[in-house]
């Protein structure tokens, strides 16, 4: 039994791992090994928002990795993607792997990491090796990945904004991402290769998620769900969450998935990702992150179950603390 504590809205609750450090592990996800859940995510900094490479939301050291049986006790697992700390590389911090996510590939027997990469000095750009889709790959899923390259999906005109990678049932794997052009941004889902390394050409423009960024998908008895925000930075903002039957659409607008969010802005928070507990026939955990833009240090983690109703929607209720 797992105590998550959420605190008030708009409080900043650290999260120890089992050294009594605070866990720090910005934007990412947890995929579930052998009966071991590893949470894992992009290392910041104790320093507020700033630009010029100056900032908090920036890594100097790469991603972490902590892992847990009982998803209440997190023992540091290291480093798994690391920055190379040396002027010119491509991995030289500080720079940013934004919300990294893992898959497993049965067929290559690899873990493969997606990220949004923003390269040195990690500040959102819009030239070319900035605003890319950045991927690494491991034998095991704490080992030290190998960093495979970047590149933008679709063709080099959309840049890469917020991304994340969904896994079908069928072993199918998505990257789904806000893709830039212009003015223009939009959700967009692209099919990755067999082995996970590189896009298909196959994809789609998510009309419906015109303008929304962070998203999440979970898949549940004949639907495809997607939890997204707003596009205000790390300012927080309404959710709104989409449904369809198939990933490749249609995509309904389903609203506001937040219950008695006074404010409406996802109980100050901005979705990273949704995981299923083990053993649980209908438990999903809706994983989001309260920034801190005063120190990146000190981000909060935001743990809600998702509530599924019998018409096929679902919603979000806030709850300072809770047991799993
Ligand atoms: C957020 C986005 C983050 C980051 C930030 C600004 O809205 O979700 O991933 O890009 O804006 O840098």
């Amino acid at each position: 039994m797992a105590k998550i504590i959420n605190g008030e809205i708009g409080q900043f609750v650290p999260w120890y791992d089992t050294d009594g450090n605070e866990i720090n592990v910005s934007d990412g996800g947890i995929i579930y090994v052998d009966g071991v859940y590893h949470w894992y995510g992009m290392q910041l900094r104790d320093l507020p928002a700033r630009g010029g490479g100056q900032g908090g939301q920036t890594t100097l050291t790469g991603v972490a990795m902590y892992a847990s049986t009982d998803l209440e006790h997190w023992r540091y697992e290291g480093i798994i993607l690391s920055c190379v700390n040396e002027p010119g590389h491509e991995l030289c911090g500080p720079m940013r792997f934004e919300r990294p996510k893992i898959i497993y590939n049965a067929k290559t027997k690899k873990f493969v990491l997606w990220y949004h990469y923003v390269g040195y000095p990690g500040d959102h750009g819009f030239t070319e090796g900035t605003a890319e889709a950045g991927v690494a790959v491991c034998d095991t899923v704490n080992g030290a990945y190998q960093w495979q390259g970047h590149c933008r999906p679709i063709d080099e005109k959309g840049l890469v904004r917020d991304n994340t990678v969904y896994q079908d049932r069928d072993g199918s794997a998505y990257y789904i991402y806000d893709r830039q052009v212009g003015d223009d941004r939009c959700l967009h889902i692209v099919k990755l290769s067999e082995d996970y390394l590189s896009f298909t050409k196959e994809y789609r423009r998510l009309d419906v998620a015109f303008w929304r960024e962070a998203a999440a998908v979970v898949y549940r008895n004949g639907y495809y769900y997607m939890i997204t925000s707003d596009l205000t930075s790390w300012a927080f903002n309404q959710a709104k969450y989409f449904r369809a039957k198939a990933l490749f659409g249609p995509w309904e607008d389903m609203g506001d998935p937040c219950v008695g969010d006074e404010d409406q802005k996802t109980f100050h928070s901005q979705t990273t990702f949704i995981f299923k507990v083990e053993g649980r026939d209908d438990l999903y955990i809706h994983m989001a992150e309260r920034h801190n833009t005063e120190s990146f240090l000190h981000c909060s983690y935001i743990w809600l179950p998702i509530d599924f109703h019998d018409d096929d929607t679902l919603s979000l209720t806030y709850q300072k603390e809770w047991t799993i």
